[in-house]
This record gives C-alpha cells, structure tokens and sequence, in this order.
C-alpha cells in the first residue's frame, strides 16, 4: 500500500482531510449498522439538540504504525468506557464498547494511507464523536444520536514536541464546577475553558492550569491534559473529581510503578509547586510535554521547574517507555495495544 504523500515530519496538531469516517445512528430505542461514508460533512437541523444545548460527548486515541511495521491502536476499550461514563452524564444513550471497537478498527484500516510512517514520530489520531441530532427548542434529551469516528494524521500537539515549555496558573479560570461534568469529556467544558486557552496563549504559555473549583486550592489538571509531577521517586498526580480521567494518565501511573516508583494520587496544593523535581502535562495529543515553569499570573510568582531548561530524567524515562509501548518497542506487558489485522 502507498503511503499518502505528506511531509510526515511538519505536522502539527491539526485537522488534514482523510478518504473515509465510519458513522452510526441511533433512533427508536437503538443503534443502527456501522456505515462508511466518504464525505466529511452531514446535513443537520437547525434546531439539532447537539447545537443548542451542546448534547455530546467525544473521544481523543490514537493509532502508531511500529518498526516492525504494525500499527497498533492505543487502550481502544478504556476510551471506549470512558464514551460511555459522558453518555450517562449527558444523558445519551451509551454506544456499546464492541461496536466502539469495531468502529476504530474499520476507520483505521480504512485510512491506512494516513498512518504516519514509524520514524516520523507522528501518528493518527482517531476522534470518536457522538451528539443528539433531533430537533428541539426545549431542553431536554435528544432521541435521535449520531456517532462518527474520524481520523486524521498528527504531529505534536505542543510546539517542539518533546521539550520544556512555560505554563500559567490563574485562579481567574474554571473550566468546570465543582459537581458539574468536569470528569467527562463532552465539548461544553471545551467551550469553557476556551478564553481561558486563548488568553494564555496570547501571554506567551503552552496552556492555563485550572485551579480546583470548590477551593480554590489544590492543582486540577492543564489545558486538554492531566498533570503529574516528579518528587525523587514519586510520581504525583492530582485526584479530584472535576478533571478528566485521563487515560495516557493511568498508563504512566503503571509504568511508574513497574519503574520502581511510588505512585501518589492526591490533592496538589498550589505551594507544593516549588518542591517538585520535574513536572508534565500528559493526554492523547499532548503525550508528555515536560514543564519548563508555571507562572501564578495572579500573585506575580513563577514557580521553576526545571532546573536546565530540559526534560528532566523520569520524564524522558516515563515518555520512552509509554511511547515505545505504542510503537511496539516495548514490551505491552499490560494488553494496552490492539494490532490491527489488515
Ligand atoms: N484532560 C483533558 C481536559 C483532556 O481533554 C484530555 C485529552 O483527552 C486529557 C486530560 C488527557 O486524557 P487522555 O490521556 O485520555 O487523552
Ligand atoms: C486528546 O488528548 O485526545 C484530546 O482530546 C485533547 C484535545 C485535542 C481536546
């Protein structure tokens, strides 16, 4: 098969048409057939409940073509559950793990041309996306749903990729309440936290720490990723229940124990900044994006990270064993990979 000619190595994060999105629809109580399309627009009502009252929910993995020349796609069932938890927060009907499944696997195979070639470094990232379509002025659930899953191939999602970039905290910003739908990943919090993103990007930073809603105290997570950070053989991360649960996250918390680490979940008050060794922000599109220093734009202070303006050791550690994990390098002692059978 010929690969699609691109310039593998410039890409950045962004949206490149691809040859097909697989679809599915839901009315009368139940999911339909899989479905191929090759158009990337839809019709939709003007009044669709997905437009109005942001009915929807979405998914970020990714797909990794090896050395050995397999491509392997990253913990397709964790995003899988976690599609279904923003289904039930959002009141959606939940699309069921297999065909979740299925759907991935077709569309990856589908645009195969697109999975980047191994010593790139770029991959494909896959977007399940699911939203009501009825049209209604009233707020209530949709009873028509349609779930899309697309692809497109990307470079890093931070400038430079791999390297220590500045980061602001301000407690000026909430993407989300303190009981609200933080903990899911529905394109509303998107939406709130998107002056919060642009605003700090004007100012020179990678991305906006949110500070925990209720307290005002404790580190919640960073722009479209989780934090962790490193205190001698800790890893660190926050717990709190207005974040996402990030998946990229649960995976170094498990190879930072098979490294020999201690693994701490709890809350990160703002001060203890200053005592870390090294700090990241981890997802999907941001992997690792090791933290070079987080400004508190509100007091004026900066807290600084690293110590030589370079990824610190067990962030290069915890970034080469996740990502050789993915490109087949590694041994995937956990089953996180499904090959793609082609
Ligand atoms: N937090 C937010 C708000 C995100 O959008 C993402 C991206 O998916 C993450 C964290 C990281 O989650 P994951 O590692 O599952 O991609
Ligand atoms: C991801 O890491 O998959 C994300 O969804 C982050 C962002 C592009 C929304």
């Amino acid at each position: 098969m010929e690969l699609a000619n691109i310039d593998w190595g410039s890409l950045g994060f962004g949206f490149m048409p691809t040859d097909y999105n697989v679809r599915c629809n839901y009315s009368n109580g139940k999911w339909g057939e899989l479905e191929v399309h090759a158009e990337a627009t839809m019709p939709m009502h003007i009044s669709a409940a997905v437009l109005h009252y942001a009915q929807e929910c979405f998914e970020g993995l990714k797909a990794f073509r090896g050395e050995d020349g397999k491509v392997r796609v990253f913990r397709i069932v964790e995003n899988a559950k976690r599609m279904q938890s923003s289904c039930r927060g959002v009141c959606m009907p939940e699309f069921p793990i297999e065909k979740f499944e299925e759907a991935v696997l077709k569309v990856v195979r589908l645009n195969a041309r697109f999975i980047p070639p191994y010593e790139t470094g770029a991959s494909l990232y896959i977007r399940p996306v699911l939203f009501g379509t009825t049209p209604l002025v009233g707020v209530k659930p949709a009873s028509e749903y349609t779930f899309v899953v697309f692809v497109t191939p990307v470079g890093p999602y931070f400038k430079g990729g791999f390297q220590t970039t500045p980061f602001m905290l301000s407690r000026k910003y909430d993407r989300a309440a303190p009981l609200g739908t933080g903990n899911l990943k529905v394109g509303g919090n998107y939406a709130a936290g998107m002056r919060a993103t642009v605003d700090s990007h004007d100012m020179g930073y990678s991305a906006v720490f949110y500070i925990d809603p209720k307290e005002k105290k404790y580190i919640d997570e960073c722009g479209a990723a989780n934090f962790f950070a490193i205190k001698g053989n800790s890893y660190i991360t926050p717990k709190s229940d207005s974040i996402l649960p990030s998946i990229t996250n649960m995976s170094l918390r498990q190879i930072a124990e098979d490294l020999g680490m201690t693994v701490e979940r709890r809350q990160i008050p703002i001060a203890e900044l200053a005592e870390f060794d090294e700090a990241g922000a981890c997802g999907t599109a941001a992997v690792i994006s090791p933290i070079d220093k987080i400004v508190d734009v509100d007091e004026n202070h900066t807290f600084q990270i690293s110590k030589d303006g370079k990824p610190g050791k067990w962030c290069t550690k915890l970034y080469e064993t996740l990502r050789g994990i993915q490109y087949g390098k590694v041994e995937d002692k956990h089953n996180w990979c499904t090959i793609v059978e082609f």
